[in-house]
């Protein structure tokens, strides 16, 4: 998705820019470009393709600016193009912007304003913003943009220079992230879309509210409000290390990723049950609000909905409430039977996912009490719940979800546990023991990760196919989700996965010794059946991936590659077992020569419908 970068102080613009906008290349993009300001004009520079290109194209640029703004843009109106590259000017010149978001009534505006002759250059919704800018601009640059907004319908992170305003940027947002702050040195002020743009220069920041202004000059940022009222915003300061936004060594972050799991899973559920109870304090439940609860709601895109598979299962078989799991993109047009007896948990790693906020507006519309499950501190989501649990996974780059998936299903068990105790099916003794047992898994998945030659090896044979079957039950089943989608997302092979037991209903026609089947066989009540279907699936001569328990030796008679995860109950293998499908999609993808942390057309961040 697009992004923003922009920075005013000391030091040259360019390089910073450019450095700001490869941090941001993770979240997918298709073009990218940098406007400074050198005091008289602003020159600007946009490149199709990767941040490099651009870089290259301004190497020898001889501007000398300390003032600029760059964006990496992810084409939602025009095809991905240098002209429908950001930023964007107006007709004079003197303007330019960048956008995040999307305006829905552009076609409205930019027929009024042509009408009024404004001469657009390119077949973007952004561009309307620069020529709104420039209509209402009086010397005034921070009023101008609040008239322009105004006129606006839709999502927008703008960043905005006027050439006769040197060292100045305007911001602004609208359901798009925005964040401001200081360099540590006081010497200038960031703002980007992503913290990660601007991590290396500021740790104290804003995320600005929806309709907040900030104007940034070198070392002071000024807050107002949509009445153009000065405010005083909270600064959050930010803990995460800069380094951590780097490899470490790894040869792409999606492994770095898969092996910071056994962390991501560990801090978030340190601390979580003391002396039998679980102790979820940012669950804001007390007795009578648990009573009143007569089913869940969980929502969430991609991966996130695929977290909020497993924990059905377990807040099923723990607290027994009814509970049901939905895309955030069908919720939030259903009409879903949603009311205040309802808990909905929205799972979402960025906090970001347009889908997502508007089925958490739709369910608080409705009276339901919603808490947010995230990885990012201050995203959009935490706003807009009644409250928020956080996942401990730290920042994740690659655009694959890897441990924030892990960390999100470990904070859901915690969840399920939790209900299950308030609402009297889960003894103290045996929330003591599940707790136990879900402690052992970050040392477990250690394990796993110390030998991987077997499933370097499956994938091998993995990236030769065409299509390729994920089966399981229960648990296991939905472990297949998430392992058919990162092999989809990432290595760009088709996937498909099904419950097992589903198999002889269609699907098993695909079967044959082109399509090969990866089984989830480990440990469970339905480990028999899941067995019978592997049998039926040899019987079409389909080579067999099987993830299995430690110990399980009659396996390796029927499939091709093992590969083991220790012995843990079913419900802890939707952590373990989901380790091996990641390593071999991520191997898979490799061996296919993919670009594993950029796959194309994806976003890390989707902010727009
Ligand atoms: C897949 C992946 C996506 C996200 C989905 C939701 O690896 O990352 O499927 O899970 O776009 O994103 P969040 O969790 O940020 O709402």
């Amino acid at each position: 998705m697009c992004g923003i970068v922009g920075y005013t102080g000391s030091q040259a613009a360019r390089d910073i820019l450019v450095d700001g906008l490869r941090r941001l290349e993770y979240r997918g993009y298709d073009s990218s470009g940098i406007a400074l300001s050198d005091g008289e004009r602003i020159r600007t520079v946009r490149r199709v393709g990767k941040v490099d290109e651009l870089a290259q194209a301004v190497e020898s640029w001889k501007v000398a600016s300390a003032c600029g703004i760059g964006h990496t843009r992810w084409a939602t109106h025009g095809r991905p193009s240098e002209a429908n590259a950001h930023p964007h000017s107006d007709c004079s010149g003197k303007i330019s912007i960048v956008h995040n978001g999307i305006i829905e009534n552009f076609v409205q505006l930019r027929d009024q304003l042509q009408a009024e002759g404004h001469v657009f250059k390119s077949d973007t919704d952004t561009e309307i913003v620069a020529h709104l800018v420039e209509k209402y601009y009086d010397g005034d640059l921070i009023a101008a943009l609040m008239r322009a907004c105004e006129r606006l319908q839709g999502a927008y992170g703008l960043a905005v220079m006027h050439a006769d305003h040197p060292g100045v940027i305007a911001v602004t947002r609208k359901d798009s992230p925005i964040v401001v702050g200081s360099s540590d040195d006081g010497d200038a002020a960031l703002v980007a879309s992503d913290i990660v743009a601007i991590l290396e220069y500021t740790r104290d920041v804003v995320f600005l509210e929806d309709r907040q202004y900030a104007l940034l000059t070198p070392g002071n940022i000024e807050f107002f409000n949509e009445n153009g009222k000065i405010i005083e915003p909270e600064f959050t300061h930010i803990d995460w290390d800069a380094e951590n936004a780097e490899r470490a060594g790894f040869p792409d972050f999606m492994l770095k990723e898969i092996h910071e799991q056994p962390r991501a899973v560990r801090d978030t559920i340190s601390g979580a049950v003391k002396n039998g109870r679980v102790l979820l304090d940012d669950l804001t439940l007390d007795d009578d609000d648990i009573d009143a609860i007569d089913n869940v709601y969980i929502i969430g895109c991609g991966t996130s909905y695929h977290a909020g598979l497993v924990a059905r299962e377990l807040i099923e078989r723990w607290a027994r409430i009814p509970t049901t799991v939905e895309v955030a993109s069908e919720f939030r047009y259903r009409n879903p039977i949603v009311s205040s007896s309802t808990l909905v948990i929205a799972i979402s790693q960025s906090g970001e996912t347009a889908d997502t906020l508007a089925a958490v507006r739709i369910a608080r519309s409705k009276g339901a009490r919603v808490f947010a499950i995230t990885n990012c501190v201050g995203s959009r989501i935490t706003r807009e719940s009644d409250g928020t649990l956080y996942v401990k996974a730290n920042m994740e780059i690659s655009v694959a979800a890897t441990k924030s998936f892990l960390a999100q299903i470990a904070c859901l068990m915690l969840i399920a546990m939790f209900l299950g105790q308030k609402k009297g099916r889960l003894t103290t003794r045996q929330v003591k023991s599940l707790y136990y047992e879900l402690r052992e898994t970050p040392a477990q998945i250690e394990d796993i990760l110390q030998d991987t030659d077997v499933i370097e090896q499956a994938a091998k044979m993995i990236a030769k196919a065409h299509s390729v079957m994920y089966v399981g039950r229960g648990i296991g089943a939905t472990v297949c989700n998430e392992g058919a989608l990162k092999l989809k997302e990432i290595s760009y092979l088709h996937a498909e996965a099904y419950a097992a037991g589903e198999l002889k209903h269609g699907p098993i026609a695909l079967i044959d010794e082109e399509v090969p089947v990866v089984a989830v066989v480990t440990d469970s009540p339905t480990r028999m059946q899941t067995l019978s279907n592997v049998q039926e699936i040899l019987a079409r001569g389909a080579h067999v991936v099987a993830v299995a328990t430690e110990g399980d030796t009659d396996i390796e008679d029927i499939a091709d590659y093992v590969l083991y995860i220790p012995p843990v109950r079913d419900w802890c293998s939707a952590i373990t077992a989901s380790v091996p499908l990641q390593l071999l999609a991520r191997y898979a993808a490799v061996e296919r020569g993919c670009d594993v942390d950029h796959p194309r057309n994806l976003a890390k961040s989707v902010t727009v419908e």
